[in-house]
């Protein structure tokens, strides 16, 4: 849709979208990262904007994208960086969305210098520290009347389909919503077009046909503005 043919239906309304994916350090040159690009996040910023919203995006690291027009744009590289832009943001916002790709873990220790190899000691073993569940904090802690929205890349596997591990994570995270994009076979990561659902805590599935991440944001905002109606 055009700008101009989009309503002004989040005037007003203070908005936090996380983008991107966040690196975990191993070391000075070393990290665990993902294969977040970080376009859906910026299609939700964007588009929140041009609805007339008072965005903040905090983004983790992403393709070479450009900060998107009308937003307040805040660089985080780790899951604990986005964490605590995240929170400041978030209380006073009206909606959060968490497209971010957060890294569940992080190396249990940082080395100052480069991990180099020696044939005198053995190979290195990364031990993992879980990190904070962002979406999880950010619903214990929600203001009264504020949207949360949560994404979730899923595979199907053989304990059940796409939709049934999304159906759990929402009830488990506790989120309004939640995103579900299908992983896999080249599927969302990176790419232009993202399908899915949309899951609202109210029973609503909605299903999102293959289209740009623009769309699939617009489907999101809708949801978001009959949330706070509510
Ligand atoms: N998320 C978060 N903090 C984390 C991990 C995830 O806020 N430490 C958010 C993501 O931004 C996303 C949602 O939680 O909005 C779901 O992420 P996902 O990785 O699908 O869920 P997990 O609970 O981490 O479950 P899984 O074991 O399937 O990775
Ligand atoms: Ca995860």
């Amino acid at each position: 849709a055009r700008p101009d043919a989009l309503p002004r239906d989040l005037e007003g309304v203070r908005v936090v979208v996380s983008a991107g994916g966040t690196r975990e350090p191993l070391d000075p040159v070393r990290y665990l990262g993902n294969r977040s690009s970080g376009k859906q996040g910026y299609a939700l910023a964007r588009v929140a904007a041009q609805r007339g919203a008072e965005v903040t995006l905090v983004t983790a690291h992403t393709v070479a994208l450009p900060d998107p027009a009308g937003s307040v744009v805040k660089h985080v590289s780790t899951a604990e960086e986005l964490r605590q832009a995240v929170h400041a943001e978030a209380a006073s916002a009206d909606v959060v969305v968490m497209a971010a790709a957060v890294a569940d873990f992080r190396p249990a220790n940082r080395a100052d210098v480069k991990i180099k190899k020696s044939d005198d000691r053995p190979d290195p073993v990364i031990t993992l520290d879980r990190n904070a569940d962002i979406l999880a904090e950010l619903v214990r802690n929600r203001r009264t009347g504020q949207v949360v929205v949560g994404f979730a890349a899923e595979t199907g596997d053989e304990h059940g389909s796409v939709l049934d591990h999304a159906r759990v994570k929402l009830k488990r995270k506790g989120a309004d919503l939640l995103v579900v994009n299908a992983v896999g076979d080249g599927k969302a990561f990176g790419t232009e077009d993202n399908s899915g659902w949309l899951l609202g805590s109210d029973g609503t599935e909605i299903p999102i046909p293959l289209g740009a991440k623009a769309e699939l944001a617009s489907t999101v905002w809708d949801a978001v503005v009959s949330f706070m109606k509510r």
